[in-house]
């Protein structure tokens, strides 16, 4: 998706719409927008970001409309605008978060993803899951060691940062070209691919992984019926499938107003069950703080059975 209209007033009239929107003058943003809107009225982002200014003016029935604008100028869906339609309680979520959001979403954060996720969001899923990998291997009288470890989102590597003294091969795919560079230059993965967790997993061989792990990347993806089963048929029996999520409450999946979904822990009891996995861990646990509050987690360790 563009970030330039193509017209250069609308282009100035935009960023000081941004900057009033940082502020939180919802209204001189707002006002703005339409401004840009009317030069350039096919610009999806002038209609999201109008919707986000009348969303802080509480005018959700307006925000919707705005970003329905925005969703139909962008089927790539790039923008987000369809999350936040169904975060703000209208239609219904969509299974996952759009891989080109995901995408662009994290190749922009990349560069500050390691020390923004430590030091501002007081970032621990690596070391969490580590841990609850261990505590799983006595669990279940396997030892603490793997063959062939796979990392779903491994992002920039800090999972296999913790795990790399316990595999003997670790390969990792993600969404981002630009966190899989980060991946190639922590020099712990044997093999990097740029793909989706799902089609990386129909990719694999059946009963081809001792361990497949998956670090905050649940918040990015919904339904995960279809990850269950694929992990099911590449992890090998005995082999371990460990992950975290945002912790949901009521519904299997939901999409919060932060954009990221959360989960049951019954939703994931009951897949472990349907997909021949048991419960070796299923822990509460905060990986990470939001505006400097924990946010409720899980982490799961399942052993194929
Ligand atoms: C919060 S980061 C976590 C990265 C890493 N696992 C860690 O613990 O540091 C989430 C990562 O998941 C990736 N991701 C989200 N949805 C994905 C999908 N459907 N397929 C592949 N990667 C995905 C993102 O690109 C991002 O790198």
């Amino acid at each position: 998706m563009s970030s330039s209209s193509g017209d250069l007033l609308a282009d100035r009239r935009y960023e000081w719409g941004a900057g009033a929107l940082k502020d939180h003058d919802f209204e001189g943003a707002a006002d703005l927008f339409q401004q840009v809107i009317e030069i350039a009225p096919q610009w999806a982002a002038a209609h999201l970001s109008l919707g986000d200014a009348l969303m802080g003016l509480g005018d959700p029935a307006g925000a919707q409309i705005a970003w329905g604008h925005a969703a139909r100028l962008d089927p790539s869906g790039v923008l987000g605008a369809a999350l936040k339609i169904a975060a703000s309680g209208a239609g219904r979520a969509p299974a996952s978060a759009p891989r080109e959001y995901v995408r662009a979403l994290f190749d922009e954060y990349a560069p500050r993803f390691d020390q923004h996720l430590r030091e501002k969001l007081s970032y621990r899923g690596p070391e969490l899951i580590l841990s609850a990998i261990e505590r799983a291997c006595q669990i279940t009288g396997r030892e603490f060691w793997f063959d062939r470890a796979l990392d779903l989102g491994c992002g920039t590597g800090l999972m296999a940062a913790q795990l790399w003294k316990r595999v003997d091969s670790m390969n990792g795919c993600d969404l981002s070209p630009v966190m899989i560079e980060g991946a190639q230059l922590s020099g712990k993965y044997s093999n990097l691919s740029v793909a989706d967790v799902c089609d990386y997993l129909v990719s694999q061989g059946e009963n081809s992984s001792d361990l497949v792990v998956a670090a905050d990347v649940f918040v990015y993806i919904g339904d995960l019926e279809h990850i269950l089963a694929e992990s099911a048929r590449v992890v090998e029996p005995g082999g371990l499938f460990a992950f975290s999520v945002q912790r949901g409450e009521g519904a299997e999946w939901s999409l919060g107003p932060d954009l990221r979904y959360a989960h049951s822990r019954a939703y994931i009891a009951r897949l472990a069950s349907e997909y021949g996995f048991t419960i070796a861990v299923l822990d509460d646990a905060s990986t990470r703080k939001d505006a400097g509050v924990e946010v409720p987690g899980l982490v799961a360790i399942l052993s194929r059975a």
